[in-house]
């Protein structure tokens, strides 16, 4: 029998009491792989999705009944342990971090990580394995949310508001687009508003208050991580030439926020709808990411961190909607 490692697993769709820590076997790196000892990883709000498919559709993808892969995580950081022989970027002892996305895989909570080279990146100089692997699946998110599709993004002085700035990608985004010179407005819960002030933010809204598509205000761009309102509601509230952009929402908000893309953004001077242009691990915007945090205007926000055996508490933090930034999950070096 190989080595074993502790791994989170799930067999059955459900909430986060469905995740078990099971001894599995350890993967051994192939090819262009490369074979990771975690040390810390970050609870994403895809973790919660795939455990529970939103949306729905995705079970198509994903297993009808019960999930293909059971696995659980994306984001992890730490010490490169071996390489398959096509390796070409790191060795053994490379500190580094990784969204398994970009390997269209799973498995961060867990002791070992393996995937391919692509979905690896090195951590940023002098940043903790904790802080490290709060990043690249929010970060990249983030900032591929301030630009559409052919490289279109704001300017200094523009109107952004951040609707969902206080979970995992709202925060980065936040500080991004303080970044590049806007004047924010981070919408969250009221006693979420403090934490978003914190994070830059030049004013804020509290949504069991106030409606932002009401409330007569006009922005530049618009950047919701789920969609709360309709577009139609939303394009009341964009200056002209202004873009509301939506990373997710539910079945119906994604149809609809689709069709805005598609069709209501070809007539008139406004751009609305789905952000199709996702890349995981885009290195060009890793770099990107590097050089705000080397400049300290992009930092890593961390709520809270869990060992590995109490990842159900973990998930159950984030999904009761707890969370002010990320939620990380340590793995010991023993
Ligand atoms: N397009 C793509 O290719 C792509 C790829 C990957 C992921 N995604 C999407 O990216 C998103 C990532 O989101 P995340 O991880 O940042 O989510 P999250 O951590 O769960 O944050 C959700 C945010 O929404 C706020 N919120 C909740 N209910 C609200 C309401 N009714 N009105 C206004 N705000 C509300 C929350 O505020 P409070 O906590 O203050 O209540 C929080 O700030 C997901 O939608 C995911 O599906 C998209």
């Amino acid at each position: 029998m190989g080595d074993r490692m502790k791994a989170a697993y799930y067999g059955r769709y459900g909430p986060p009491e469905v995740v078990q820590i099971r001894d599995v076997e350890r993967p051994t790196p192939s090819d262009d792989q490369v074979l990771v000892r975690v040390r810390a990883a970050s609870v994403n709000r895809a973790d919660l999705d795939g455990l529970k498919p939103k949306p729905g559709f995705v079970r198509l993808f994903m297993g009808l009944r019960a999930p293909r892969s059971h696995e659980v995580g994306i984001d992890a950081a730490g010490i490169v342990e071996a390489v398959g022989p096509g390796v070409t970027r790191f060795k053994p002892g490379d500190e580094v971090m990784t969204d398994l996305f970009a390997a269209g895989r799973f498995g961060a909570f867990a002791e070992y990580v393996c995937a391919r080279e692509k979905a690896f990146e090195p951590i940023p100089p002098g940043m903790s394995f904790e802080e490290a692997a709060t990043l690249p699946h929010s970060t990249v998110l983030a900032l591929q949310g301030m630009r559409l599709r052919n490289g279109r993004t704001f300017k200094s002085g523009d109107k952004v508001l951040i609707d969902g700035a206080s979970g995992n990608v709202g925060p980065f985004a936040v500080q991004i687009a303080k970044a590049m010179g806007a004047e924010v407005t981070g919408v969250a819960r009221g006693d979420k508003l403090d934490f978003v002030r914190s994070l830059g933010a030049d004013h804020v809204i509290d949504y069991t208050a106030v409606d932002y598509t009401r409330a007569g205000e006009r922005y530049d761009w618009i950047v919701a991580v789920d969609a709360h309102y309709a577009v139609r509601a939303v394009r009341r509230a964009l200056e002209p030439n202004g873009v509301y952009l939506t990373m997710g929402g539910d079945t119906g908000s994604i149809f609809a926020a689709l069709g805005g893309s598609l069709v209501m953004s070809r007539f008139g001077d406004k751009w609305t709808g789905l952000m199709l242009w996702w890349k995981p691990m885009h290195r060009p915007d890793v770099d990107t990411l590097k050089e705000l945090i080397a400049a300290g205007k992009l930092k890593p926000v961390i709520d809270r961190l869990y060992p590995l055996d109490q990842v159900v508490d973990a998930l159950r933090w984030v999904e009761d909607g707890h969370a002010r930034g990320k939620v990380v999950i340590t793995v010991s070096d023993g």
